[in-house]
């Protein structure tokens, strides 16, 4: 049984083929980091017309690689929630015209439950009950999942995720875009002691939340007045730079494993699944496997292809295909997020 899954909820246009039992037989992801590179984020106008121009491609390369027809498709699974409208409709009326053409189902994907999914495609093992923790561009939330697709919030974000963080800051510290590589790169030759940036509601304990906005603000201000209007690293050196990424990752990381561990502890559950693209962060892996050591937990991380936007994790729709949650043709986008 084959299933295409299609994935364009921000700014990744991708597409894959994977079975009921879980194999990927093809996985393609066209990244557009070179179009949002000079804004220093992803523009959602822009994100959605390259989608349309890239989204055919992709499900041709997929299905090619795949060594399949549409024909020989069983259905077609799309991320409808949550994302950027935009961005979203493109995915959604393209599986549709091949629900239609190929008269097969159509199964909707919630992106998160997706990116936690992931460790379950990874690792081969049942992950669930879990708590995941989702840390993306996006996103920042933790989760107790009694099941794939039956989700709790814990909490999370109250003003920016942490991958923006990163994105904000590198584009501060002129590293690039996307920021969490480049910060990751540059914060590998820096002392994480250097600076002491805050770590906000890492010591409440009855906090599970997380706040990003005020570190961004913290970077900031050590790199020009309040009052200034621009920000002038060229007098800095390397060092410096890469002392100031070193040590706002160690900020971010410390409350990321921080909360992750209290909610573990709080649940009582003895699984942690994380997903999004800051799971990529080789600090932050490292930082977690050290924790599951100390404190006894199962950590599961997928590899780093299956961490950042792709199609392969949008085999969480063979639960609902197995379920026969079909969708029906007026199925909409839902670009926030549902609780
Ligand atoms: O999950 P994702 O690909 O897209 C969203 O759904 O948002 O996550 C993208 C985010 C970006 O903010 C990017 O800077 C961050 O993940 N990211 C990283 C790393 N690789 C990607 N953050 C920290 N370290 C990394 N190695
Ligand atoms: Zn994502």
């Amino acid at each position: 049984m084959k299933i295409l899954t299609l994935e364009t909820t921000c700014d990744e246009t991708a597409a894959a083929v994977v079975t009921d039992k879980l194999e990927v037989l093809s996985s393609v992801v066209a990244s557009q980091d070179d179009l949002h590179q000079r804004f220093g984020g992803v523009v959602p106008e822009i994100a959605s017309r390259a989608h349309v121009e890239r989204i055919l491609p992709v499900i041709d390369e997929a299905l090619r690689l795949a060594n399949t027809t549409l024909g020989e498709l069983d259905a077609v699974a799309v991320a409808n929630t949550p994302g950027l409208a935009g961005s979203l409709l493109v995915g959604l009326a393209a599986a549709k015209t091949i629900a239609l053409v190929a008269d097969i189902p159509l199964l909707a994907v919630n992106h998160l439950q997706a990116h936690i999914y992931a460790c379950r495609i990874a690792s081969g093992e049942d992950v669930f009950p879990c708590v995941g923790l989702i840390v993306s561009g996006g996103h920042s939330s933790l989760y107790r999942c009694d099941s794939a697709v039956d989700f709790h919030l814990l909490g999370g974000t109250i003003d920016d995720a942490a991958g923006e963080a990163f994105d904000k800051v590198a584009s501060m510290l002129g590293l690039g875009y996307p920021g969490g590589p480049a910060i990751q790169n540059a914060a590998a030759d820096g002392d994480a002691r250097a600076v002491d940036f805050p770590r906000p509601f890492l010591r409440d304990e009855d906090r599970l939340g997380f706040s990003f906005s005020g570190l961004k603000t913290s970077v900031r201000y050590h790199l020009a007045d309040p009052g200034a209007r621009d920000i002038d690293v060229s007098s800095l050196s390397r060092r410096q730079i890469c002392d100031i990424a070193a040590s706002f990752q160690e900020a971010v990381v410390d409350c990321l494993v921080g909360k992750a561990e209290l909610a573990l502890r709080q649940t009582g559950l003895r699984i942690l699944c994380v997903g999004g693209g800051v799971a990529a962060n080789s600090r932050f892996r490292e930082r977690l496997e050290q924790s599951a050591a100390a404190n006894g937990f199962r950590l599961f991380i997928p590899p780093l292809p299956l961490c950042t936007d792709n199609a392969v994790m949008g085999a969480i729709a063979v639960e609902r295909f197995k379920a026969g949650k079909y969708e029906s043709l007026d199925l909409d986008v839902l670009p926030g997020l549902v609780r």
